[in-house]
């Protein structure tokens, strides 16, 4: 009989990617996944390292989850991800945290889990932690697991090599390396033909995604990779993330205008709107150089959305830095955006070179102030596609009444319509009646 194995993601989506791979390794091996905790006799909490709050969250979930080993003795608990790699010592002392973990498993070794699991059941633990400078997993198959049926992510490349200094990506996830197009163009393929209609491109800064296989002919670049992806079908929506402004080309964009079924939506982290603030992160970009970028979106693909991340309170911000980015937030009129307090996270550049100066009160009051102004800007965004018509591509029922269906348009905004018995998958195109700010409500255009 196969053991159960329940997976717990936290993070970014390549980390859900990730979890797929890793589904895929130990279903070849004897293990069978659920997603009921209570019942796995493995469970793996792949996790992010990325701020502290996303730490303490996992750590608290550790600490829940102990008690379950007296219900269930043998019980595997194993630690994967950028918490494995960075806080290895930490998780592996029981007595620092208060709480016992039997593997600790960093992004680059998922190969190793079935390996490993012998050590974990023996009551040793199991530990790897390498990085890889060439794993891609590109021969590994991922499990669906806790799939749609219509959206799917692939990963195209791993690491990052950028030490933007507030980030842990490089230090957790190691250099950056592509993956095989031909391996990312098949895996597309089988996607479509089991019914998928949506993929998302995955990658720490797709941009610099570079393949030089002489099989290929010539080097393979982010545009190239694209244009190959959406030849798959025209019925096949594509979509990627993420990009990094200094690195976003016009021959890039020149692809996603050719190609309609490369969805209108970029999301480009800004992270700071002042050129000073630019400079100390290391995003190798101006004000200036970032506000040509989004210059070139507006003029290459009209009406294309745009979606952002952005930090509030890095080392010595002064208020008019700030001020720059409440500035360049109005000018871009973002369409949606990731907003984050700073976070410092030790063995960065900046932890290393600079002072986390801005008191917490400070940081919350400027990001509330950040939120604010994008409620309104997501608004304004929304209301001006009312009376518009949308192509949505259905994803299931509306989670709050299963008399609609939801799904998005290729602006990624979420839309909820009366469900006419559509499955997911298909493709219908609606028009906009009313909207919030985090959803657009419609009805089918009838011919
Ligand atoms: N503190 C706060 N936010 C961070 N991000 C990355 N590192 C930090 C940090 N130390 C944000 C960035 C990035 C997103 C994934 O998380 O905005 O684009
Ligand atoms: Fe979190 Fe970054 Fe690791 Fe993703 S890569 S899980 S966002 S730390």
């Amino acid at each position: 009989m196969s053991k159960k194995l329940y997976i717990e993601t936290y993070g970014c989506q390549m980390n859900f990617s990730d979890s797929e791979i890793v589904a895929s390794v130990m279903t070849d091996h004897q293990y069978s996944t659920t997603d009921n905790h209570k019942e796995a006799d493995v469970i793996f909490l792949n996790t992010c390292s990325i701020r502290d709050n996303a730490e303490q969250k996992v750590l608290n979930r550790l600490k829940q989850l102990q008690p379950l080993r007296r219900e269930k003795p043998g019980l595997i608990i194993g630690v994967l991800g950028c918490m494995a790699e960075r806080l290895k010592d930490a998780l592996l002392e029981e007595n620092e945290l208060g709480m016992r973990v039997d593997m600790v498993v960093g992004p680059d070794a998922y190969r190793d889990l079935p390996q490993l699991m012998p050590d974990a059941e023996s009551g040793h633990k199991a530990i790897n932690i390498i990085l890889s400078s060439e794993e891609t997993y590109a021969d590994i198959t991922p499990v669906r697991y806790a799939s749609n049926g219509v959206t799917a992510f692939i990963s195209i490349m791993r690491g990052c090599q950028n030490f933007c200094s507030y980030c842990v990506v490089p230090f957790t996830r190691g250099k950056e390396r592509s993956r095989d197009p031909r391996t990312i163009v098949s895996e597309a393929r089988q996607l479509f033909e089991a019914g998928y209609r949506e993929i998302s491109l995955l990658g720490q800064n797709v941009n610099s995604y570079f393949w030089e296989g002489e099989e290929m002919g010539k080097a393979t670049g982010f545009p190239e990779l694209l244009e190959m992806v959406a030849g798959v079908s025209p019925l096949l929506r594509i979509r990627f993330a993420t990009s990094h402004p200094k690195d976003m080309s016009d021959a890039l964009l020149q692809v996603i205008s050719r190609n309609p079924n490369i969805c209108r939506a970029i999301h480009l982290p800004m992270q700071s709107g002042s050129t000073s603030v630019l400079k100390r992160m290391n995003r190798k970009y101006t004000r200036e150089e970032y506000m040509d970028r989004i210059e070139a979106i507006r003029q290459t693909l009209p009406g294309c959305a745009i979606s952002t991340d952005i930090i509030a309170g890095f080392c010595g911000e002064t208020p008019e830095e700030h001020q720059d980015t409440l500035d360049m937030m109005e000018w871009a009129g973002f369409d949606f955006a990731f907003m984050f307090k700073y976070s410092e996270r030790e063995g960065t550049l900046a932890a290393k070179k600079y002072k986390d100066d801005i008191p917490e009160e400070e940081k919350t009051r400027r990001l509330q102030e950040i939120i604010k102004l994008q409620q309104r800007l997501s608004l304004k965004s929304n209301k001006a596609d009312v009376g518009t018509t949308v192509e949505v591509l259905v994803e299931g029922l509306s989670k709050r009444s299963s008399a609609h269906v939801s799904g998005r348009s290729s602006h990624n905004k979420v839309v909820v319509f009366p469900d006419k018995g559509y499955k997911p998958g298909d493709y219908v195109k609606v028009r906009i009646n009313s909207c919030t700010a985090a959803t657009l409500l419609g009805e089918e255009l009838e011919n």
